[in-house]
């Protein structure tokens, strides 16, 4: 037998007895005639006594113990004299008098400890051994707790789990996939999904009128913090719905997941914000609204005074950071310098500081005097104390910088307060964007996303204008989610189809089977899918969705522990029909 308890369950009641734990050396200390060893496994800790005295062979053993040896102790529940508050099992320790050496440990290459000596490469390449530490366990351990929550909430509504294919087709639209070469079917290639989405759908047509998964979606796209080339969604799909039964309805798993997990009562019901409303009063299509500062636009009233900088731009607008106007020389140059970052992409900073005694002070006072600038104030909502904050250029990048800069004020005053959530939803997305490069509209969400019913006579004069029936969830600045209610009708699927530049014999090699199984009795329905990894990480307060993954890839997509993607082998290539064409040739 290798245990009777684990490492985090004994306490003063177990007092006597006779108990046998396993687990890793975590720490060993020699203090006189005693070695102390901290036994540790999945469970906590438990501290080992081995004594010189009564029995010399066996604490000669122990000290030869490393770290992270793996070993057996049996023995006997005893109060501790120097008790150890911060431990569970901090009252008694376990006085030994049998050990057992399951296995021996190399030194590892970094300390088992909260807090690491190891860099980030070095515990990505050993990342078993990293996933050994209290925090990394404490976080796959909460995105099983969260994963149980979903299957719990969303079996509770009679949602049903069903599997789709991994080895699918590739589709041009979205981020490009990751493509797998078939052996069978020599120079053919399977794709990874980049999500279930056509599954879904086809399942709503099989009648599974509420269906959910938790599953891997694989897209080949340049990675950030809150982006892996292969992560999970919860994804879900539900017919006979219109957009408010999907919103009220994922509301609910929102509502459940943070009153289970955080124990935190989120609002009756979120608020739901347009596409363009977002855009204009907080620059970006995913507002963190924990805090105001909303944009203001000052075009109407700073263009024709003779500054060329405003005169010449498409768009003016700033935001008014409360309580700043004593803000330094200093200050303002290093928010120049903020907004002028090439990812910002600002040529300069206005600013206009409303100083406590009524009295203004602006970085354009050649240009504008008293009374402009108290009407920008008004505009803004500025009171006496303020400093505002203007930006120029064209409108959308000029958006976005102000977007920037408000998250960074917003980071400056702590006003982005871990611990406070703030739901919302944008609605009414455009259906298609228009790419420069390709000079042709691409989907917004998806090419099976209905448009607005009111705006489908004008999906071939002025496609740009289209609304959809799409849905972002948007959590503290972080797109949690999103959906839409789903074209049901073939005709509408071609004319979209149309819209995105397919030719009818394109769209059909690639969706036929969705155009065909359309015309076999489709019921409307809609979904959503959420990033899993996303909602993991806001829950424990990080943007670092790779913190939350057991085994995850680094920022340049690599797994570094089974040094992946590699070359493969002359046969495997011959075997799938393949040649590699080397760099340079
Ligand atoms: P979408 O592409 O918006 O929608 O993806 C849904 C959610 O998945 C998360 N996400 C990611 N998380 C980590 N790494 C990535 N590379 C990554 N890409 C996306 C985001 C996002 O909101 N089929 C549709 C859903 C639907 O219409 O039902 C879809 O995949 O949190």
């Amino acid at each position: 037998m290798y245990r009777t308890h684990n490492c985090g369950e004994l306490n003063l009641s177990n007092r006597g007895e006779k108990v046998i734990l396993s687990g890793w050396v975590h720490k060993s200390r020699d203090l006189g005639g005693m070695t102390f060893i901290d036994l540790r496994d999945r469970y906590g800790k438990t501290q080992l006594v081995f004594n010189m005295e009564s029995d010399p062979g066996l604490c000669a053993a122990a000290r030869k113990l490393g770290r992270e040896y793996v070993i057996c102790a049996e023995g006997t529940v005893e109060e501790r004299s120097n008790k150890n508050p911060k431990m569970t099992t901090g009252d008694i320790e376990i006085i030994v008098n049998k050990l057992t050496v399951l296995n021996a440990s190399k030194i590892p290459p970094f300390t088992i400890e909260e807090e690491t000596d190891g860099g980030d490469e070095l515990r990505m390449k050993y990342r078993y051994l990293d996933l050994r530490r209290e925090p990394v366990k404490q976080n796959i351990i909460h995105r099983h707790r969260i994963a149980q929550e979903v299957r719990k909430y969303l079996d509770s509504q009679r949602f049903l789990e069903i599997e789709t294919p991994v080895l699918i087709k590739s589709t041009p639209e979205g981020a490009r996939d990751f493509v797998v070469p078939s052996r069978v079917h020599k120079g053919s290639f399977y794709a990874l999904p980049q999500s279930p989405q056509t599954f879904k759908q086809l399942l709503m047509i099989s009648g599974f009128d509420r269906y959910f998964q938790i599953v891997k979606c694989f897209r080949d796209e340049d990675l950030r913090a809150d982006r892996q080339p292969e992560f999970t969604q919860i994804d879900c799909e539900m017919s006979f719905v219109e957009q408010d039964d999907v919103l009220n309805a994922f509301e609910g798993l929102a509502r459940h997941l943070f009153k289970t997990i955080k124990d935190y009562d989120l609002e009756d019901s979120f608020p739901r914000i347009s596409y363009d409303r977002a855009i204009s009063e907080y620059g970006t299509d995913k507002p963190d609204l924990r805090f105001g500062m909303k944009i203001n636009e000052l075009s109407d009233e700073v263009k024709g005074r003779g500054f060329n900088v405003f005169d010449k731009s498409e768009y003016i607008g700033g935001i008014v950071a409360p309580g700043c106007s004593e803000y330094s020389r200093k200050d303002l140059d290093g928010l120049a310098d903020f907004v002028r970052r090439p990812q910002i992409g600002a040529s300069g900073l206005v600013y206009l500081k409303f100083n406590r005694d009524g009295s203004f002070r602006s970085s354009v006072d050649k240009f504008f005097k008293g009374d402009d600038l108290k009407q920008w104030a008004e505009k803004m909502s500025a009171e006496p104390g303020d400093l505002m904050l203007i930006l120029a250029g064209d409108r959308l990048h000029t958006l976005a910088a102000l977007s920037e800069l408000r998250l960074e004020m917003a980071t400056r005053l702590g006003l982005r307060k871990t611990g406070k959530f703030k739901p919302l939803w944008i609605v009414d997305f455009p259906l298609l964007e228009w790419d420069e490069e390709t000079q042709r509209y691409y989907a917004m969400h998806h090419p099976f996303t209905s448009p607005r019913e009111e705006d489908l006579d004008i999906l071939e004069t002025d496609p740009g204008r289209v609304r959809a029936n799409a849905y972002d969830l948007v959590i503290n600045g972080v797109e949690i989610g999103g959906g839409s209610i789903r074209i049901h009708d073939a005709d509408i699927q071609k004319r979209m189809f149309r819209a995105l530049g397919f030719t009818g014999e394109q769209a059909r090699s690639q969706f036929g089977f969705l155009m065909d199984a359309f015309s076999y009795g489709a019921p409307p329905h809609g979904g959503i899918a959420f990033g899993f990894d996303r909602w993991v990480s806001l829950f424990a307060g990080s943007e670092t969705i790779r913190d939350f993954i057991a085994f995850p890839k680094n920022n340049a997509g690599r797994d570094v522990m089974i040094d992946s993607p590699s070359e493969i082998s002359e046969e495997q290539l011959k075997e799938l029909g393949l040649q590699i064409i080397k760099k340079g040739i």
